[in-house]
């Protein structure tokens, strides 16, 4: 019996499908984009559009653990339709922002929160990961940098746990494959708490390049992130790393504490992702 993993084009679902395929269980690869999957030989590959019903019955067809990506908008037929395939588990990628104060209004604790509260009141048994913010964001900076530009920043100073993708990944397939996780809720961070700056100063490292940091106000922030991302993420994002000045930022469950495996650190994930910032 298969596990679907959706949005297998993702870099978490990627991560996963990799570590079943090698571990040799049977994976089925779901993408809105199924012809532009990169899959390993042997893997069945389907069409599947969370917010577009008609393409979950193909693609659950025989399966019995889902890897989901959080779409409110196909959340309940998809429940209804996993229900009726025989589905018995799903492991659901949420995010951090659900145990925010304002996480019924946040834009992201929202919409997470939307699909984890109809899992629960489903007949499925659900493990529901919990990232913070992934070591990944800082892919965000690779312009400025590869244009030896100044990193622009409200507040150089927020500190965050950077989680490497590859751990996130490593924990959905322990939740998919294991015994120990399934069914349980963790929030997921990165072992060590870094400033915007100290992460600045590791990619200057890994990269041999200069890093110079621009304070700029508020204000100024919200123009330039205006121009990629809604009002509401920018106010979202701004507050949150306004309020992430005032201390370090707490560690919660990592490949550490649940695999028994070290936490990848924010330097390795640097060290492997230097290209992309411009580095030889
Ligand atoms: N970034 C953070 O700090 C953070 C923190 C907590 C939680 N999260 C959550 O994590 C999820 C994002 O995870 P991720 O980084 O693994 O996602 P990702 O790589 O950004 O991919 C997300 C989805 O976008 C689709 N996609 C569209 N174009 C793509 C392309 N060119 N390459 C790859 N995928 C493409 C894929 O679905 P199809 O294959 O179906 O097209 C994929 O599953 C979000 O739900 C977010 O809320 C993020």
């Amino acid at each position: 019996m298969s596990v679907l993993i959706t949005g297998a084009r993702g870099q978490v679902g990627q991560g996963v499908l990799g570590r079943l395929a090698a571990s040799g269980f049977p994976v089925r690869a779901a993408s809105a984009r199924p012809a532009e999957l990169a899959v390993p030989d042997g893997v069945e590959t389907v069409e599947m559009v969370l917010d577009r019903p008609e393409t979950f019955g193909a693609a659950l067809d025989g399966v019995r653990q889902v890897f989901l990506y959080p779409e409110p908008a196909g959340i309940d037929e998809l429940i209804k339709a996993a229900e009726a395939a025989g589905v018995e588990h799903v492991v659901l990628l949420s995010s951090a922002a659900v145990l925010g104060p304002d996480a019924e209004t946040h834009p992201i604790g929202s919409h997470n929160l939307r699909v984890e509260r109809a899992l629960a009141d489903s007949t499925l048994t659900v493990t529901v990961l919990r990232p913070d913010a992934f070591a990944s964001n800082s892919l965000g900076w690779a312009w400025p940098i590869g244009q030896s530009m100044p990193v622009a920043l409200a507040y150089p100073d927020a500190r965050i746990a950077p989680i490497h993708p590859d751990d996130i990944a490593d924990i959905a397939a322990e939740a998919l494959t294991g015994g120990t996780l399934a069914g349980r809720t963790v929030t997921l961070t990165g072992a060590e708490s870094l400033s915007f700056r100290e992460q600045l100063a590791i990619l200057s490292d890994e990269t041999g390049r200069e890093i110079p940091v621009e304070r700029i106000s508020r204000g100024e922030a919200e123009q330039q992130m205006g121009k990629y991302l809604p009002d509401r993420m920018v106010t979202a994002l701004l507050d949150l790393w306004a309020s992430a000045q005032d201390g370090p930022a707490e560690i919660a469950d990592t490949t550490a504490s649940l695999l028994g495996q070290p936490a990848r650190s924010y330097r390795q994930w640097a060290r492997e992702n230097a290209a992309a910032f411009g580095a030889e």
